[in-house]
């Protein structure tokens, strides 16, 4: 090659490094691990060069859920305050699944986090109440509508599901059981956590913008809306009617932040028809139109 092409392609270089995009921290779900998710990994670095992308192999397969959820947001969130501490001008954190729900406990409880955007992909952010093909094999015998037998108690709460399993007929159990969701929600019945309630949400709202990604044919999450913080409606037997964000009582109260960032403009809500739980990391044409517009 010419000299002066090997100059032009040095500087060239220079440049696209000088407008460079956020690091990227990618949290796995449920009995996964990091290369569960070199799809979605591979798409941003080729779409954006030079991105700093980490996915966290930490918890990985069982692991995911043989540990509470608290637990895991121990580990995750000081793995991420190290990267946040080194990039003053911000990353993006995108969680799918559960680790979605362990993402936004790492933004309510880490202080000071430098967070741009927080992509919750395909995550029960308002809890799961159906089908979890990884507890099967522990409960064959069950339905769906005795789990909170097994889940509403101090050893449930050791898996990671029991601690955001939101079982419509079983609210006060939750609220009083729960060690995870009830808190992050402030729906807990533990009244030592008014105290830290205002804190985590001061935390939670350093997030400049929250994009939630989900959609009907999803067929993991239950009920599909609760990636968009809706719920079935509290005691209804017939599970016919999703209660939507912005009628939620955690909602209307603000207990964590959502309406203080809605009301801002700063909450993204993206509905993907036609794709199921694990193509919405790996279909490209999913993660190039909903997620890599708000990587920048
Ligand atoms: C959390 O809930 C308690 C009890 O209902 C309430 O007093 C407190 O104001 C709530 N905290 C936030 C941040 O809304
Ligand atoms: C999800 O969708 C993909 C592509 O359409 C398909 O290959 C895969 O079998 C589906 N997975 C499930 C669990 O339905």
């Amino acid at each position: 090659m010419h000299l002066v092409g090997t100059v032009l392609l040095f500087f060239a270089s220079l440049l696209a490094s000088c407008q460079a995009f956020k690091p990227v921290i990618i949290i796995h779900g449920l009995r996964q691990a990091a290369s569960s998710l070199k799809d979605i990994d591979g798409y941003i670095r080729e779409a954006h060069p030079g991105t700093e992308v980490t996915v966290l192999d930490l918890y990985t397969r069982d692991e995911s859920y043989e540990a509470p959820m608290m637990e895991q947001v121990k580990d995750f969130g000081a793995a991420i305050k190290k990267i946040s501490d080194a990039h003053p001008e911000g990353f993006h954190l995108i969680g799918f699944s559960q680790g979605g729900l362990i993402a936004r406990g790492v933004l309510q409880i880490v202080p000071n986090l430098n967070i741009d955007t927080f992509i919750s992909l395909s995550s029960p952010q308002m809890g799961q109440f159906g089908d979890i093909a990884s507890i099967r094999k522990y409960f064959p015998a069950f339905l769906k509508k005795e789990l909170w037998r097994l889940l509403y108690n101090t050893r449930g709460q050791l898996l990671s599901f029991g601690g955001y399993w939101s079982d419509p007929m079983h609210v006060d159990s939750y609220r009083k059981t729960s060690k995870y969701l009830a808190y992050l929600n402030n729906e807990t019945s533990d009244a030592s956590h008014v105290a830290d309630s205002f804190q985590w949400k001061a935390n939670f709202l350093r997030v400049q913008k929250l994009v939630l990604i989900g959609g009907p044919d999803d067929g993991t999450i239950n009920p599909w809306q609760s990636a968009h913080f809706g719920y079935w409606r509290d005691c209804d037997r017939s599970l016919s009617v999703i209660v939507p964000m912005r009628d939620q009582e955690v909602y209307l109260m603000d207990s964590f932040g959502l309406k203080t960032l809605d009301q801002q403009g700063r909450i993204v809500i993206t509905t993907v028809p036609n794709t199921n739980h694990t193509m919405m990391h790996r279909d490209k044409n999913v993660v190039t139109s909903a997620v890599l517009p708000h990587l920048t």
